[in-house]
C-alpha cells in the first residue's frame, strides 16, 4: 500500500515536480450556440451554450522559483495587471490552496488571444496554469479535478481545461464534450480594436429584454447539436446563434458592418464571439477562410483577421 503523500514544505515539493520548465498551450474558445437565460440571484445568467476551441493559442511557461510571479509578452502586454488580480496568478493559489504546496512559480505568458475579446483569453490564460503548475509542483490532479478548481476562477474555464466541441450549462461551467466523428470547421477571426467588458454586456441584454428590445431567446442547443452532425458547413453556418449579440452591437455599432463585411467576402455565416467584439466567420475550407479574411482586412473593418480551425484540444503540455 503507497503511503498517502503529506506535503512538508519546498524541499519534497521540488522532489515531487518537474525539474525542467513545463510548456502549456492552450486554446480561444467561440460559442457556436450561446443561449441566455434570465438571471439568477447569485448574478449569473442561465445558460444553454455549444463551446468550440479554434487554433489561435497562448503559451504559458512554468519554471521553478522561491515565490510566485508572472511575465507576459504578446496581445495586451503592458495593458493586463500582472499582480494577484491576475487570472493566472488566481489560479496557482487556487491550486496551490487546493493541494496543500506551496505556489512558488516563474510563470511567463505568450498571448495572442486578444484582451477582453469574447474568446476567453484570460480563461484560457487560467486554464494553462492549473494545467502547467499541476506538472510543475507533481500535484498529479485529474482533469475532472482540476475543471473542479477551475470552475471557480470562472464560467469558461473547465471548457479551456477540456477543449474540443462541449455542450455548457448551468452558469457554463458544467461542461459535457459533444460527441461527433471527427470534423474540421473553418473560421475567420476578425479581432476588433480594444475589448468589450462581458458583466456590461450581460447588463446591456437584461436591459434590452426588459425593454422589449432584444432578439427572441435562442433556447435549446438540439439544432446546432444536429448541425454538427450534418457535417456540412452551410448547415452549421444556419444553426449558429449568440444571445449576447444584440448586446455587444448595442455597445459597438460598428460591428454591425463587421458582419455585413463577412458576408459580402462570402463566409456562409458570421456571430458576435460570446461577449464581443471579436466576431467569428464560417468558411467552406481553409483556403476560402483565407480569402475571407484578405478581404476583412483590405475593408479595415477589424485590426487583423486571422484564419483559424476547430475543434482543437484544451489546454496541454507541448
Ligand atoms: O464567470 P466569469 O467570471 O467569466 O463571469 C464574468 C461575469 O460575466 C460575471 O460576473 C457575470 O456578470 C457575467 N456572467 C453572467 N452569466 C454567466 C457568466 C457570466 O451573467 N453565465
Amino acid at each position: 500500500m503507497t503511503e498517502a503523500w503529506r506535503p512538508d514544505g519546498e524541499d519534497e515539493q521540488q522532489r515531487r515536480g518537474a525539474s525542467g520548465p513545463v510548456k502549456v498551450r492552450v486554446p480561444a474558445k467561440v460559442n457556436l450556440h450561446l443561449g441566455v437565460g434570465p438571471l439568477r440571484r447569485d448574478g449569473y445568467h442561465e445558460l444553454n451554450t455549444v463551446y468550440h476551441a479554434i487554433s489561435i493559442h497562448d503559451e504559458l511557461t512554468a519554471r521553478r522559483g522561491d515565490t510566485l510571479t508572472l511575465t507576459m509578452e504578446g496581445e495586451g502586454a503592458g495593458e493586463l495587471a500582472l499582480d494577484d488580480s491576475n487570472l493566472v496568478i488566481r489560479a496557482a493559489h487556487a491550486l496551490a490552496g487546493y493541494a496543500g504546496v506551496l505556489p512558488h512559480a516563474r510563470l511567463h505568458l505568450r498571448k495572442q488571444i486578444p484582451l477582453a475579446g469574447g474568446l476567453a483569453g484570460g480563461s484560457a490564460d487560467a486554464a494553462a496554469a492549473l494545467v502547467a503548475c499541476d506538472a510543475l509542483w507533481g500535484t498529479g490532479l485529474s482533469r475532472d479535478e482540476l475543471a473542479g478548481i477551475a470552475a471557480d476562477l470562472g464560467s469558461d474555464v473547465p471548457f479551456l481545461i477540456h477543449g474540443g466541441t462541449a455542450l455548457g450549462t448551468g452558469r457554463g461551467e458544467a461542461v459535457s464534450p459533444v460527441l461527433a466523428r471527427p470534423t474540421s470547421w473553418h473560421w475567420v477571426v476578425a479581432i476588433a480594436d480594444g475589448g468589450l467588458s462581458t458583466p456590461a454586456a450581460y447588463r446591456e441584454l437584461d436591459r434590452l429584454r426588459a425593454a422589449g428590445a432584444a432578439t427572441a431567446p435562442l433556447g435549446s442547443t438540439d439544432g446546432l447539436l444536429a448541425a454538427l452532425r450534418q457535417r456540412d458547413p452551410r448547415v452549421l453556418a444556419a444553426a449558429l446563434g449568440n444571445d449576447l449579440q444584440d448586446a455587444a452591437l448595442a455597445m459597438r455599432p460598428s460591428l454591425t458592418a463587421t458582419l455585413k463585411a463577412g458576408e459580402a467576402a462570402g463566409a456562409l455565416a458570421g456571430i458576435v464571439s460570446g461577449s464581443g467584439p471579436t466576431c467569428v466567420f464560417l468558411a467552406v475550407d481553409d483556403a476560402d477562410a483565407g480569402r475571407i479574411a484578405a478581404e476583412l482586412e483590405a475593408v479595415r473593418v477589424c485590426r487583423q483577421a486571422r484564419v483559424a480551425h476547430g475543434p482543437v484540444a484544451g489546454a496541454r503540455i507541448v
